[in-house]
């Protein structure tokens, strides 16, 4: 298929309704660990997006039946034939490595290379070979492959050096089915490790705490499949929310957890919107300039998310203000900077530090998206700018949100996906019914 673009003419307030995607941080843990259950999962709410696509290619390639059918997704675990991951799977994305837990939970034993996933930096995956070797996996290393082997999982105490996301959702699902108990210290608190305990609650496991700093995970011998409905996509409704605020407008987002975004609902608070909350809606509403906020730190949560830190960086730079903005969690997170300039912005960035100067106004560009949320800073960047901008490199957005520009032409902006040889209309790309 062609490469393809978005072009974008900028420069209209955004109004109108949203309904938010399901978390693409849940949906790829949960479909991972819906190999370790015993029959046929049932996950509503997955996103469609090429992650997922990844994710149900592998799990067919291990041997578990998955079938997407809109945004619900069947997998036939608990009879896995392989334990390797291709490496040409491992390197689409980073969520190739949630596989690692499910495989050595349930086949005590798996076969990986290291995983792909957007550039901020070094990732290794020292922590989670670590975390696994201390549920009793040995591992070893030959012919440039990842080799993990259990004799036996036996429950320990794991404390985490840094509290990661994927190291904690592996950590659930090998010691959801290790003999005993483990507890696990400094754990990540995000909410996509609670929506997975809640799952594998629902298929038998017996995890507490997760969502907390500690969680204890008693092991049990078997899983059984469930019925579960993915939570809402935090960054995908902050990632909207910044294009209200940036375009200007009145948003709705309907589906949305706003009691997992407190940070990021301060954050615009801090920058002037209005903003209202009932149930599971978020009205945000905002005219004339924004207004920096001093400063913003990312942490991990329930700290401002570092998945937000591109969106609400586009949204500053069409501000008022200096806004100092720390990087904390990755060590190079602000490759949207350059594309942002190109748009006009005067952002500064110096290793983790991006001194943002808001220009109160940006201009159209030809630009190229760098990563998956540094793509939606451009396309929010793009829908505020006055004149017609390119993005490029859709392959990233494509990633992890589901529909960016129609999105943005259901809240009223004018936006159109064109192959990238031609000066013609193009249209969106076919959605695949099953992998
Ligand atoms: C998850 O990545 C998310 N991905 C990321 O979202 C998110 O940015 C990140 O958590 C932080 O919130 C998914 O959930 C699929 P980490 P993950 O392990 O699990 C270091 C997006 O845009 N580290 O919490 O890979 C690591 O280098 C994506 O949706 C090690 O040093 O993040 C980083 O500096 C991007 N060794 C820090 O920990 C390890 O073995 C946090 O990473 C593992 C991690």
């Amino acid at each position: 298929m062609a490469e393809e673009m978005l072009r974008f003419r900028g420069g209209r307030p955004l109004r109108g309704e949203v309904t938010v995607q399901g978390a693409k941080n849940s949906a790829l843990p949960l479909l991972a660990a819906a190999l370790l259950c015993s029959g046929e999962s049932i996950l509503h709410n997955v996103p469609r997006l090429t992650d997922t696509w990844t994710a149900c290619r592998i799990l067919n390639r291990l041997g578990c039946r998955c079938r997407a059918a809109g945004n619900t997704v069947t997998v036939q675990g608990g009879d896995v034939g392989g334990c390797e991951i291709p490496d040409a799977d491992m390197r689409k994305m980073r969520s190739s490595i949630m596989f690692l837990g499910p495989l050595i939970g349930l086949k005590h034993a798996c076969i990986l290379t290291m995983p792909g996933g957007c550039e901020l930096g070094p990732r290794p995956i020292d922590m989670h070979l670590d975390a696994v070797r201390r549920l009793g996996a040995q591992i070893t290393e030959s012919g440039g492959k990842i080799h993990c082997q259990a004799a036996r999982l036996r429950g320990a105490k794991i404390a985490l050096s840094y509290p990661s996301v994927g190291v904690t959702e592996n950590v659930l699902t090998v010691a959801a089915l290790a003999e005993g108990e483990t507890v696990l210290t400094n754990a990540a608190r995000e909410p996509e490790i609670a929506d997975l305990a809640r799952f594998l609650n629902a298929c038998g496991a017996r995890i507490s705490g997760a969502g907390e700093g500690t969680v204890v995970i008693e092991g049990v011998s078997q899983l059984h499949a469930a019925e579960y409905t993915v939570m809402p996509d935090r960054i995908a409704a902050m990632t909207w929310l910044c294009a209200g605020a940036a375009a200007g407008g009145e948003l709705c987002l309907r589906g949305a957890a706003p009691g997992d975004m407190e940070s990021c609902l301060s954050v615009l608070e801090a920058a002037g919107c209005r903003l209202g909350v009932c149930g599971d809606r978020i009205y945000l509403s905002h005219s004339g300039v924004l207004r920096c906020p001093r400063r913003l730190l990312t942490m991990p949560y329930p700290g401002f998310p570092t998945d937000a830190q591109a969106p609400v960086t586009a949204m500053l730079a069409t501000g008022s203000g200096t806004c100092v903005v720390e990087e904390t969690v990755f060590e190079s997170r602000y490759k949207h900077v350059g594309g942002l300039m190109q748009m006009g912005a005067d952002i500064r960035v110096s290793g983790r530090i991006a001194v943002v100067n808001g220009v109160r106004a940006l201009h159209g560009a030809d630009v190229t998206a760098p990563d998956l949320r540094g793509g939606a800073a451009l396309g929010i960047a793009a829908a505020a700018a006055e004149g017609e901008s390119l993005l490029r490199g859709l392959h990233h957005i494509d990633r992890g949100y589901e529909d960016f520009a129609g999105v943005f032409n259901s809240l009223g902006a004018e936006v159109r996906r064109c192959p990238i040889l031609s000066a013609g209309g193009g249209k969106m790309p076919a959605e695949p019914q099953s992998c």
